[in-house]
């Protein structure tokens, strides 16, 4: 796969769940494309378990695994270069079917004797389309002969010869074997990108193939997630008087939450959580959090109380990184010295995210950029000295939501929209004050308060107010005003990596301008924010 999407290795956890729960699965060979992670969660919406392995500990995890099929992802190397990497051959002669997308299906026709042409510069990006010109048991129940099928495409070099027993059974304009097929060894190539959303039947063929062709279930669900990754926290951190201790730190925030109630599912007190309130939440919620944790779960916790701290720290810090940096420096700073109170601990718990890894992590060598250093993620400095645990590294949000609510969270506080983690300091272009952070807090509220009464809060993935640093003038009575301009956002997503806006009610928008304007002192105008991600962020800054 070529520049779109290139460059990151994906999370491999080598402590897995015991044999005893090992349940059906796929295994998914990573060659280092940004969206692997998007195949196994296709192979998971199919209801069919998956595990994903770097090219290079792939055998290691198909013996412990047995899988029932193989996708091979993906990735930015080109097959025709010396060293690039490859499929473990036996793969091909262990009697499972394999599916191989782009650099995937490129190296198992190499591999198999046929071959492959670089591009040359050329190639097919975006969106394409395939005509099916042949049947197969990957298309079963989809797609039939004749048909034209919109996919997306991200290649430059091409398959040009194929194996024997391989037959072309669609094709693009770039890509003559745009989908090969050996049916009697069940073997399958697609050049194009079926994990990804604008290729609209690709949940579909990669449920066709984990179910119809490897002939699994698709009976595997969050319940069976929730039980093998408390084995393997047990197993990383082990148990009983034995056992490491574990530290997580609670933003406030659903993944966090999640997270640390798993956590606490595996290891029971072993684990202490830590509630560093920086002042900069929304309103009335540390209180919930503390109150949820402390009464609903009886998680042993502290809560910090550090508002001072941060907003003396960032007090003439305009720039939105330095903030970012600051807050997750002073984050962690308290952490550790809360973490030497409670006599220390082995491991810290997180509830970091895929998005949140590939977009605040630039792997060495590759292409992708860093576009905002995500306060979990990074500015963890090495200095902690303690083991990660992050049972949620592989989920998107929406599947966090589903493994909270197996967890037994509060459908209110599970279905809550996200929250970064420097908080409101990110929504304060400019200097963040106390007083500030009060305005934005009421704005907020009300504007949430309309979102939920007129019954639009779960169409929204993120709704918040931003408080701009530009004052404008407005006439209230007889009076003149000078006063901020706040910002509302709302957008909807699916992971939070793309986003389009949300398309209100002129009238729903007038009503918050004006309660915002009548009853929060400080704001005299209201500006509605109409940028999608890309090109814009979610948040502000
Ligand atoms: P952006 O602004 O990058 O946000 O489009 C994408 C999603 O990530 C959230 N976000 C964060 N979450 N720590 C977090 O835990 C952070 O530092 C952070 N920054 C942004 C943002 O709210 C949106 O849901």
């Amino acid at each position: 796969m070529a520049a779109l999407l290139t460059g990151a290795m994906t999370a491999f956890h080598e402590s897995a769940a015991p044999a005893s729960v090992q349940p059906a699965s796929i295994l998914i060979v990573d060659f280092g494309s940004q969206v692997t992670q998007l195949i196994a969660r296709r192979v998971r919406e199919a209801g069919v378990y998956s595990e994903i392995a770097p090219f290079n500990a792939a055998e290691a995890a198909f013996d412990r695994l047995q899988p029932k099929g193989i996708i091979l992802s993906g990735g930015p190397a080109s097959v025709t270069e010396a060293n690039s990497p490859r499929a473990p051959q036996r793969f091909f002669e262990a009697g499972i079917p394999v599916l191989g997308i782009c650099y995937g299906q490129q190296t198992m026709c190499a591999q198999l004797g046929g071959s492959v042409v670089g591009g040359r510069g050329e190639g097919e990006f975006g969106r394409a389309f395939l005509e099916v010109s042949g049947r197969s048991r990957l298309f079963d129940g989809l797609w039939k002969e004749g048909e034209r099928h919109q996919v997306w495409m991200s290649h430059g070099d091409k398959v040009d010869a194929l194996p024997a027993g391989f037959a072309p059974v669609a094709h693009s304009e770039g890509a003559p074997y745009a989908v090969t097929a050996d049916e009697a060894r069940r073997f399958y190539g697609v050049q194009f990108h079926p994990e990804v959303v604008h290729t609209p039947d690709g949940g579909k063929l990669i449920a066709n193939f984990a179910r119809h062709v490897c002939g699994l279930a698709g009976d595997w669900t969050m319940a069976e997630f929730r039980e093998a990754k408390v084995a393997e926290i047990r197993a990383q951190v082990g148990v009983g008087h034995d056992g490491g201790k574990v530290i997580c730190g609670l933003s406030g925030g659903v993944d966090s939450a999640v997270a640390a109630v798993l956590i606490h599912e595996a290891i029971g007190d072993q684990l202490t959580c830590v509630f560093v309130d920086h002042g900069l939440m929304r309103m009335g919620e540390a209180d919930q959090v503390v109150g949820l944790f402390r009464e609903s779960y009886g998680i042993p916790l502290v809560h910090v109380k550090a508002e001072t701290l941060f907003l003396n720290g960032l007090r003439g810090v305009t720039d939105p990184e330095a903030k970012r940096k600051f807050i997750g420096k002073t984050f962690i700073d308290v952490f550790e010295d809360e973490a030497r109170k409670v006599g220390g601990a082995d491991f810290l718990g997180q509830g970091t995210l895929y998005p949140d890894v590939i977009e605040s992590v630039s792997f060495t060598g590759g292409p992708s950029v860093t576009i905002k250093s995500h306060h979990n993620v990074g500015g963890l400095p090495e200095r902690m000295n303690m083991k990660l645990v992050e049972p949620l590294r592989e989920l998107f949000k929406d599947e966090v939501r589903l493994l909270g609510q197996e967890l037994g969270l509060p459908p209110a506080f599970v279905g809550r929209h996200p929250f970064p983690g420097p908080g409101l300091a990110i929504r304060i272009p400019g200097e963040v004050t106390k007083e500030r952070c009060d305005i934005l807090r009421k704005a907020d509220a009300i504007y949430l308060e309309e979102i939920r009464n007129a019954g639009l809060y779960d169409a929204i993935w993120q709704a918040f107010a931003v408080l701009l640093p530009v004052r404008t003038v407005g006439v209230m009575g007889d009076g003149r005003t000078y006063d901020s301009v706040c910002g509302l956002r709302a957008v909807t997503s699916t992971d939070g990596m793309t986003a389009d806006v949300y398309p209100f009610d002129p009238a729903f928008l007038s009503r918050v301008a004006t309660r915002i304007v009548n009853e929060v002192k400080g704001i005299n105008r209201v500006v509605y924010d109409y940028t999608s991600k890309p090109p814009g962020t979610i948040e502000w800054e």
